[in-house]
């Protein structure tokens, strides 16, 4: 079904995913529910394994903003990759399985005092400093613990990713990372040189995210290949690592494409070994931080249609029992979405308009698609929600979160319990 391989329907046309009867997922877990195929990130890390690591000797951290919770580290955890985090809450739920911290990167604009403190007492590999408050903090609590932290900073490269606005990070105007042009980059290393207890171990930038073209790594490659020039000859020194960033795009229409790893890993690691060696350096050890590439195609959330609205000449709108809570990218960045029906996939077509719940006109999930006729109380999976859905989720209109559960290989299991509406008022007071 639209080429994922683990979507198929059984002999009465339920779809199954990763062989668990959709019907009976829900009946077990409830609706709306998020399905994490298991199976599918697995052989995705396997590949990422494959292909960056064994193959060119570099290193990944799943960037785990993507999809975040306890089971989710501990399956990276076993799959012999590290995480990249942006809060305390993320690296604290990440030592909270006995994550090995050394294979943590964190990042984040606006890191503060106490997740740096946080960050050093965990032992965490990679800080990557991202502005001046980065340094100062980082240059003055690990002194004051006397523990060496393992650094990186990152830059702001120049480059832009072909992506929307809002997940564009490499370009100039951008609040993350140091620019070029000012000198500001060659004052944080010196500094960072300098630190007794920071080992700066290389630069990290990151383009964008949802990037289906390659082409925007190899001139990613080429800016940092002269930086690592200059830095070498202005501080006599020798970087070792580069982290690259994510960014790999997925398929959540048809007009996007179905890419391997490989794909972005063989021109990383080309380049690198061409650039590097044209700019007489020793080659450094490259990390990527895939996110969305890792979970996003592994993800269905599954949805009960309730109220339809036929607005005749204009549209019909089936409103489903989530939204924007559960998946606010539509809204957010006007990202696109597939949907098939569970049930009942023989019906004729129509055109509709996929409503969320939540008291906002925007809460539209997808626009305009056509799906076999849906009757309230029937069923519709949207496709590729593994990554920034559950994580990106709120209470808005106080709706609690849906249940999350791992599939694979015709079993399911809860991973994420459902909120309850005692959840909701928890902390009130
Ligand atoms: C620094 C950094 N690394 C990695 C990622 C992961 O991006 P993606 O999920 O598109 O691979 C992001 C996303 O925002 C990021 O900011």
């Amino acid at each position: 079904m639209f080429g994922y391989e683990f979507l198929t329907r059984d002999k009465n046309g339920i779809l199954e995913i990763e062989g668990c009867n959709s019907l009976d997922l829900l009946k077990e877990y409830g609706s709306p529910l998020y399905v994490m195929n298991e199976s599918d990130i697995i052989n995705r890390c396997t590949q990422i394994r494959e292909n960056h690591i064994e193959k060119h000797g570099g290193f990944a951290v799943y960037a785990s903003k993507a999809f975040s919770n306890k089971a989710m580290y501990r399956l990276i955890k076993s799959q012999g990759l590290g995480i990249d985090v942006v809060s305390g809450g993320e690296m604290y739920t990440a030592k909270s399985v006995d994550f090995p911290m050394e294979n943590v990167v964190f990042h984040g604009n606006n890191k503060s005092p106490q997740e740096i403190e946080m960050a050093i007492e965990y032992g965490v590999g990679r800080v990557i400093i991202d502005n001046f408050y980065d340094v100062e903090n980082v240059i003055r609590i690990s002194n004051e613990k006397k523990k060496k932290t393992g650094v990186m900073v990152r830059v702001a490269p120049g480059v832009e990713g072909d992506t929307h606005d809002f997940i564009k990070t490499g370009h100039e105007d951008s609040k993350f990372g140091f620019s070029l042009n000012d000198g500001s980059l060659e004052k944080a290393v010196e500094m960072l040189l300098k630190a007794e207890y920071v080992n700066f171990r290389g630069i990290h930038a990151h383009v964008g995210s949802q990037l289906l073209e390659n082409e925007v790594f190899k001139k990613e490659v080429s800016v940092l290949a002269k930086l690592y020039r200059k830095l070498t000859d202005m501080f006599n020194i020798e970087i070792n690592e580069i982290n690259l960033g994510g960014g790999f795009g997925i398929f959540y229409t048809e007009s996007d494409t179905r890419l391997d790893v490989s794909y972005f890993t063989d021109l990383m690691n080309s380049e690198v070994d061409r650039e590097f060696k044209e700019n007489g350096l020793k080659r450094p050890m490259i990390i990527i931080e895939p996110g969305r590439w890792v979970v996003g195609e592994a993800g269905v959330t599954l949805y009960t249609v309730g109220a339809i609205k036929n607005i005749e000449g204009v549209r019909k709108y089936i409103s489903v029992d989530g939204g924007m809570t559960d998946n606010p990218r539509p809204p957010l960045y006007g990202a696109e979405y597939l949907a098939v029906a569970i049930e009942n996939a023989d019906r004729e077509e129509e055109n509709v308009t996929v409503a969320g719940k939540c008291c906002e006109s925007g809460d539209i999930l997808i626009n305009k698609i056509s799906l076999p006729e849906r009757k309230s109380g029937d069923h519709i999976g949207i496709l590729s929600t593994g990554a920034y859905n559950y994580s990106m989720s709120s209470n808005y209109n106080r709706l609690p979160k849906p249940a999350v559960v791992m599939v694979k290989e015709g079993t399911s299991r809860l991973i994420v319990k459902r909120e309850t509406y005692e959840d909701i008022i928890r902390n009130d007071i």
